[in-house]
């Protein structure tokens, strides 16, 4: 972290309280870290919003590899983008439920792209994607 700048919020009092039970909830010891992090949520939000920004993201799914053909489909799409996939993780939930992360990095279009297509694959019960940062333009 470089030096620390000191500044102070104007905001409606009401909203000031919600805020503070809020972040209380969430187990921040106090308002400064988590208005960081609400500052580090929004440049990430906007590094998505540029197609060639370079991006990373963690895809998780859940699925019955009974189901269909799925388990090959979802090999045979991360070995067609082994440029964008960084590594996968499969652990056994029971006899029929896997759950696979599998971790991207590349410019934010195309890893947006492939992470809306491995999550709507057929057979896929949930999926959910976190686009999140390389980390380089946060501090
Ligand atoms: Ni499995």
């Amino acid at each position: 972290m470089g030096s620390a700048a000191r500044y102070t919020i104007s905001m409606d009092e009401r909203l000031l309280k919600k805020f503070d039970s809020h972040i209380a909830r969430k187990g921040y010891a106090n308002r400064s870290e988590a208005i960081r992090d609400l500052i580090r949520d929004s440049l990430v939000a906007e590094e998505w919003g540029k197609a060639n920004e370079k991006v990373a993201a963690t895809v998780t799914l859940v699925y019955n590899h009974h189901a269909s053909d799925l388990s090959d489909r979802l090999t045979e799409i991360q070995h067609h983008h082994g440029g964008l996939v960084v590594a996968s993780t499969h652990v056994h939930l029971d006899n029929d439920n896997c759950l696979e992360v599998v971790i991207l990095r590349g410019k934010s279009q195309t890893v947006r792209s492939l992470s809306e297509q491995l999550i709507a694959l057929k057979g896929i019960k949930h999926g959910k994607v976190v686009l999140t940062t390389e980390g380089k333009k946060l501090w």
